[in-house]
């Protein structure tokens, strides 16, 4: 038991592999217990808005996400409580009724496209990640993905793309890559960075125990 959770903040790019970086810094944890919070699933609810309206939804500006709520959730498991995350649909455009029971652990990663944009999320954070990774590759990873797990076409990726998802990176998270403590390039295949990021978090969860 730990006086208060360590919390790491994972950013980067649709596509970036920021997932694949948490899932490295989760196995090596095994003797720890490890949250992760998406940031994705804390998408605004729009269960009152038509279905056309939805896929209007600029998805990958700051003010898509309810990021009170996120950061209420987060305050909860740094005091040990339990939280009910929200569930989020991407083939309706909005969250689900479902929420997902978690339990306070002692690391908590945070991980999102925006997560290092809002100052308060920042604030909470121990340490920084942004994984950079080039445009090209995240395109084709994206593609990929939305197609097998999202329900979408592929021109409906190709035009979301151009229209929203490169202005907006543009525009609000390659700028955050100057709040990250560490930038970690080619995303879960950087074995030396992630190595790097596990023994700082175990630097942290030492000098933070009391036992
Ligand atoms: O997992 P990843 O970081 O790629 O998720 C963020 C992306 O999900 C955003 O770039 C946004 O365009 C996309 N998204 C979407 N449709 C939604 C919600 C998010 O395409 N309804």
């Amino acid at each position: 038991m730990y006086q208060k959770p360590v919390i790491i903040g994972v950013a980067g790019g649709s596509g970036s592999g920021k997932t694949s970086v948490t899932k490295t810094i989760n196995n090596t944890f095994k003797h720890h217990s490890i949250v992760v919070i998406e940031q994705d699933y804390y998408y605004k609810d729009q269960s009152d808005l038509p279905f056309e309206e939805r896929l209007e939804t600029n998805y990958d500006h700051p003010l898509a996400f309810d990021n009170d709520l996120l950061i209420s959730h987060i305050e909860k498991l740094l005091n040990y409580e339990a939280i009910e995350k929200p569930v989020y649909d991407y083939a309706n455009h909005t969250r689900s009724t479902k929420t997902i029971h978690v339990e306070p652990k002692d690391v908590i990663i945070i991980e999102g496209i925006l997560v290092l944009e809002d100052e308060r999320l920042r604030n909470l954070m121990d340490i920084k990640l942004f994984v950079d990774t080039d445009a090209d590759i995240r395109i084709i990873r994206r593609m990929q993905r939305d197609i097998k797990d999202r329900g979408r076409s592929m021109e409906s990726v190709i035009s979301q793309y151009m229209n929203v998802v490169r202005p907006m990176h543009n525009q609000f998270i390659e700028p955050t890559k100057r709040y990250a403590d560490v930038i970690i390039p080619e995303g879960g295949q950087n074995h030396v960075a992630i190595d790097l990021v596990a023994t700082k978090i175990k630097t942290i969860l030492e000098q933070k125990s009391f036992l």
